[in-house]
């Protein structure tokens, strides 16, 4: 079986100087081994019908006491292929005490286990979630504008940056661990029946979680220029490119969101796309070759090997490869194109 993890192409950008670009990368504190973060998601057949239902999970964020709170949520949205409006809360733990408490307090036990499995209704419900260790997860930016985990965790100087290979370079673990699928590649998409039901994904190992984010709030005239004639556009290519073809690029999942305002949904200047791929090397081989993320990565690096200007854009992104097993993939009467559900074995939860 072809492992694509250790081939990695080591061609570095021409011109590039990592001394040009303030990389930083977060680090974990003393006593901190893990970082819990969970995707959960409402689907609803149109935005009206999930106004409650996501204030609802958003109280429960929001109301958790001291020893069970998200250290940090976050919200987003996104109209999916199928066309249903999917309301995101991205959130985050320090450690799996903490989340189990809250995942186990009984109002969210209650929550979970009444949802509505009947497949009339408009409404489908998602939870992935990943245990990551410090070894296995990071997240880099340029900037100290705080975004995902940085919101969180401190930042300190890195110089893996610039090359291919430097987001494998960026998890400690990489240098005894080729993070690779048992898969070659991504099994073909299948129609399961889905609505009605409450199904837990049966993930292989390998599993990878990008998170690329890009927040352009603080950009001054020319620099929302660059991003608007020569990035914004080709990202909706490249994302398009992910989602159309996931047996080549072993993307399972990619969701383009816009980020919003936690309590009142409003749209924030902030965007993010999730990706679940079937190993970090597989979408390194797709990274590397698909012209359009080619396109946007060199524009990026010339913004800062030619500056016209200082970049005020926080474009970062956040990896996780969790161990095998610690990733949770469950779908309450979701449909059939949602998350894990086209590509893996899937159990039927009572
Ligand atoms: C606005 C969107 C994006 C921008 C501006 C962007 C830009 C970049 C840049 C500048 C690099 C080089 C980083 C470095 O050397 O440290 C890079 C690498 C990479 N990007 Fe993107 N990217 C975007 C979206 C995405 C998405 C959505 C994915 C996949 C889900 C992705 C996957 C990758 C991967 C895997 C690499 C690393 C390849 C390697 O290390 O060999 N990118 N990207």
């Amino acid at each position: 079986m072809t492992d694509v993890s250790t081939s990695p192409d080591q061609t570095e950008v021409a011109d590039w100087d990592p001394k040009n670009y303030p990389g930083k990368v977060t680090r974990f504190p003393d006593g901190m081994t893990e970082i819990v973060m969970g995707l959960f998601g409402i689907q609803s057949r149109d935005e009206e019908s999930s106004i409650a239902a996501t204030d609802a999970l958003r109280e429960l964020l929001h109301a958790a006491d001291d020893r069970t709170a998200p250290v940090s949520f976050e919200r987003a949205h996104y109209v999916d292929g199928d066309g249903w409006d999917n309301q995101i809360f991205v959130a985050y733990w320090i450690s799996t005490g903490r989340y189990e408490a809250w995942w186990n307090s009984s109002p969210v036990r209650q929550w979970w286990n009444a949802l509505d499995t009947d497949p009339e209704s408009p409404l489908g419900y998602w939870r992935e979630v990943l245990v990551t260790g410090a070894d296995r997860h990071q997240y880099a930016t340029g900037s100290t504008s705080p975004a995902g985990p940085s919101r969180f965790l401190p930042l300190e100087p890195s110089s893996k940056f610039g090359y291919w290979g430097a987001y494998r370079d960026r998890l400690a673990a990489s240098g005894h661990d080729p993070l690779a699928s048992p898969f070659e590649q991504l099994p073909p998409p299948v129609e399961r029946v889905t609505r009605g039901k409450r199904l837990r994904s049966r993930l292989p190992e390998g599993i990878c979680y990008i998170r690329e984010g890009q927040t352009w709030d603080e950009c001054q005239p020319l620099e929302r220029e660059v991003w608007e004639t020569k990035m914004e556009p080709v990202i909706g290519d490249w994302v398009a490119a992910l989602g159309d073809h996931p047996v080549d690029t072993g993307c399972a999942s990619i969701r383009f969101c816009r980020e919003q305002d936690v309590t009142t949904g409003a749209d924030l200047e902030r965007q993010s796309q999730f990706g679940f791929l079937l190993s970090l090397g597989h979408i390194e081989r797709a990274a590397r070759t698909n012209p359009v993320h080619l396109a946007v990565r060199s524009t990026f690096m010339d913004m800062y090997d030619n500056p016209k200007f200082t970049p005020q854009m926080n474009i970062w992104v956040e990896v996780h490869v969790p161990t095998p097993g610690s990733i949770t993939a469950e779908y309450v009467n979701c449909h059939p194109r949602t998350g894990f559900l086209p590509f893996f074995d899937v159990e039927e939860l009572p």
